[in-house]
């Protein structure tokens, strides 16, 4: 069922699926019905097996095509399986919150609410335990990126270094590079269970070599997924310490690990991470709505919380939006706390899924299995060089086949690609069975004579 007849400027069509068991929307469902697929489907409480329609309600995801001179085929339907965001419905509570203030016909002014406050703090008391939060240690932050961006700025100068890990965000390279900050990458290192890990050494070298007194951290990790340990994170904490490193810890993706893993908060494993670190949070990436904008930072240190506060004022820009608030104060409740639950179920669903699929029928194509977030990133080296394919040409070809993944080398592995899998169970796997049959496994494996032509398999 994956060459199809119509659809392809729908981001998914109804034609992929077979059984007919769930139906495409304009609209998030205004109550999340039981899901009618999927082995959990019994007990799931909320909706993640729907398709909705994003198309024309401004979704980068489905609106691009990330990658130069790449088209999907005529008869393909598009899989949005790039950009960070997911292709669920958002809890309903938070809907329900923007709505009933956007009834309200005033939009003045405002201070954040102490509901605001108290919900940050329940959030993080149940979800992190953490315990001591109070409402002095949190500040609003106009994205994790500007937070990164005021702490940069508030303690360092234009060419200085700053410690990151390899692969990285692309975010944070991009704030650096903008910023005119120098990035010195210390690479993670697979060790020989495929798990991803620091190198200490090297981050304790290459610091001192740099003259680094300023880090970023980013935990759980993108995009490799990796879900640090408590020793771990004592460790890397140790060699800031050391030398003397104000720590932003990126704590974006916290709630989203993945069963049987648990986030520990970089502040939580000693008193002096406790106060030499920024922590930013935010539930845009837990519930989808980055197009909200809203996150959050919290500093125990009061030299560092007000650097950072100062530096951000000076704009003028980091201002909360009214929408965005209610939306905070909407996830955050309990009811909250069982939606993402049953997402983390959904989301180890698809990564076993993905990663069986990848070790029995993409030989070449190697994977550390996450640990949390929802994105895989994909070494492809020995799969192009096997089959004498550029990476280029490998990610056209998913494209042609409806399948929009991500160039990963600005991630800063080379022969990359990252993967999105927030997607309804059905459409992981009907875009896993084109890449077997039209990409990894295909008998022709040449280079496509015009990204235009019509696919013909
Ligand atoms: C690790 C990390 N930090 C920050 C962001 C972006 O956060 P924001 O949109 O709040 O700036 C992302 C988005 O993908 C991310 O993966």
């Amino acid at each position: 069922m994956d060459h199809l007849t119509a659809g392809q400027s729908a981001p998914f069509s109804n034609t992929i699926l077979s059984s007919g068991t769930a139906h495409s929307s304009g609209t998030a469902p205004s109550s999340n019905t039981a899901s009618s697929s999927g082995s959990r489907a019994s007990s799931a409480k909320y909706d993640f097996t729907t398709l909705i329609d994003r198309t024309g309600r401004d979704a980068l995801a489905v609106e691009v095509i990330p990658f130069e001179n790449a088209r999907i085929a005529e008869g393909f339907s598009r899989i949005p399986m790039w950009v960070a965001d997911m292709n669920y419905a958002t809890f309903p509570a938070i809907q329900e919150h923007i709505i009933e203030r956007a009834s309200h016909p005033a939009f003045g002014y405002f201070n954040p609410s102490e509901e605001y406050f108290q919900s940050i703090i329940r959030w993080q008391k149940v979800r992190n335990g953490v315990q001591e939060l109070t409402k002095e240690a949190i500040g609003y932050e106009n994205g994790v990126l500007g937070c990164v961006a005021s702490a940069l700025q508030a303690f360092t100068s234009p060419g200085d270094a700053v410690l990151l890990h390899s692969p990285t965000y692309i975010g944070f390279t991009g704030t650096l590079e903008n910023n005119g900050r120098k990035i010195v990458l210390s690479d993670l290192i697979l060790d020989e269970n495929g798990v991803w890990r620091m190198d200490y050494e090297d981050m304790d070298r290459k610091i001192r070599e740099h003259h680094i007194h300023f880090a970023i951290f980013c935990s759980p990790h993108n995009p490799t997924g990796r879900v640090w340990s408590r020793d771990e994170i004592e460790a890397a904490m140790e060699i800031y310490k050391r030398n003397d490193c104000i720590v932003v810890s990126d704590e974006i993706w916290s709630d989203l690990v993945l069963e049987d893993y648990r986030h520990i908060p970089t502040q939580s494993v000693s008193e002096d991470a406790h106060n030499r670190t920024i922590a930013v949070y935010a539930p845009s990436k837990t519930f989808n709505l980055a197009g909200l904008v809203g996150s959050y930072h919290i500093i125990y240190n009061p030299y560092l919380r007000d650097r950072v506060c100062r530096q951000s004022s000076l704009s003028h820009y980091n201002s909360m939006n009214i929408l965005s608030m209610h939306a905070l104060i909407g996830a955050y409740q309990p009811e909250g706390e069982q939606w993402v639950d049953q997402l983390r179920q959904v989301l180890t669903g698809n990564v076993n899924f993905a990663w069986d699929f990848i070790r029995t029928h993409f030989p070449g194509v190697r994977l550390s299995k996450p640990q949390g977030t929802y994105m895989l990133y994909l070494d492809c080296s020995e799969w192009c060089r096997a089959h004498g394919l550029s990476l280029d040409a490998l990610i056209r070809r998913g494209i042609r086949v409806g399948v929009i993944w991500q160039d990963g080398r600005p991630f800063n592995r080379p022969d990359s690609i990252r993967m999105n899998l927030a997607l309804p169970r059905q459409v992981v796997e009907e875009a896993f069975l084109r890449l077997e049959k039209y990409v990894f496994c295909a008998e022709d494996f040449s280079e496509p004579s015009g990204t235009e032509a019509p696919y013909s398999p």
